[in-house]
């Protein structure tokens, strides 16, 4: 697989009609000097040369971006309050992380709000990888004034990841898997990504039950259109071991709430209370059991 020749063809993405304007955006922007980056539960960028004009582009190019899924930023008292409040994900998994001088991959980065979460560990890099040219663009406002060198963002999928041979010391593949219509084969492809002995940390949506087998949603499941498995515990950890996995291990399982993942002024549209029935939040409105998480680990045979 040629991953340069990906790249470079993707970048033509930058120039699609609805992007091309907000990359104007981006690109129009001044540098500020003396950056001041937290990297709390919100990502917040300060700065005494901050000018209340430039702090207005800011806001005016961040609006064009949305919708603003993952989050949150502050970036010089531009709040964007994000769909999710990403920090819970994160510091559910943080006890988990051991990052230091490690080579790591964030596949489905999104806008990359793990990505500069990771920073405080101090790795060697971060790689993201998302096909979104939105979710880069995102990622390219904040890091125009984080400037680390450590992350890097490459507009691919979960499927190019194989073309980084024996690479990562640690993948995380959060909230893809249910996605893939073949998520052993997506599997695999982490699994390639990864040294011998390299940990996977993943999450997807799951079922309750013993047996090994899965829901497979006819059409949405929580209204989203491209849900195509959603397994049992037993039926993922087979899916891992097929695909080469060994050592699996349930770090967490939680059942998404109205408060991680709610509608903001940074995302049009609806958001989890209008995919959950009204009557019983125990099921979506399709009917199926409601969106709950499981976290695992596991490590490349
Ligand atoms: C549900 S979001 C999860 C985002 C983030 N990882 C998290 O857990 O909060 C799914 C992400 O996968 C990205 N995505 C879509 N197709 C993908 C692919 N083929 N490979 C990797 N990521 C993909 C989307 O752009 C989106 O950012």
């Amino acid at each position: 697989m040629d991953l340069n020749k990906i790249i470079n063809e993707r970048k033509e993405w930058l120039k699609w009609k609805n992007i091309a304007p907000l990359r104007q955006a981006l690109n129009t922007l001044e540098d500020i000097g003396d950056v001041e980056v937290e990297l709390g539960d919100w990502i917040r960028l300060t700065s005494p040369k901050a000018t209340s004009e430039e702090v207005e582009r800011i806001h005016d190019a961040a609006l064009l971006m949305k919708p603003w899924r993952k989050g949150p930023f502050d970036l010089f008292g531009v709040k964007i309050d994000s769909e999710w409040r990403s920090y819970m994900k994160y510091n559910l998994l943080r006890p988990y992380l051991d990052l230091e001088g490690k080579k790591v991959a964030d596949v489905g980065c999104n806008n990359g709000y793990y990505m500069f979460r990771m920073l405080e560990f101090a790795p060697a890099f971060v790689l993201g990888v998302d096909p979104s040219p939105l979710f880069f663009t995102q990622f390219e406002l904040v890091n125009r004034y984080v400037k680390s060198d450590k992350l890097h963002y490459e507009m691919l999928g979960i499927e190019h990841m194989a073309g980084y041979a024996d690479m990562f010391d640690t993948v995380l593949c959060l909230g893809v898997l249910y996605h893939r219509s073949d998520p052993v084969v997506a599997l695999k492809n982490l699994k390639r990504s990864l040294r011998k002995g390299g940990e996977l940390i993943l999450d997807t949506f799951m079922i309750e039950g013993n047996e090994p087998v899965c829901l497979v949603p006819e059409s949405t499941y929580s209204k989203i259109s491209n849900i195509h498995f959603v397994p049992t515990l037993s039926a993922l950890e087979n899916w891992c071991k097929k695909a080469g996995f060994e050592r699996f291990e349930v770090l967490e399982s939680v059942k998404t709430t109205t408060h991680e993942q709610r509608r903001t002024e940074w995302m049009d549209g609806q958001s989890l209370e209008d995919f959950l029935d009204p009557e019983n939040q125990d099921l979506t409105v399709e009917g199926y059991p409601a969106p709950k998480r499981v976290y695992i680990r596991a490590y490349r045979k």
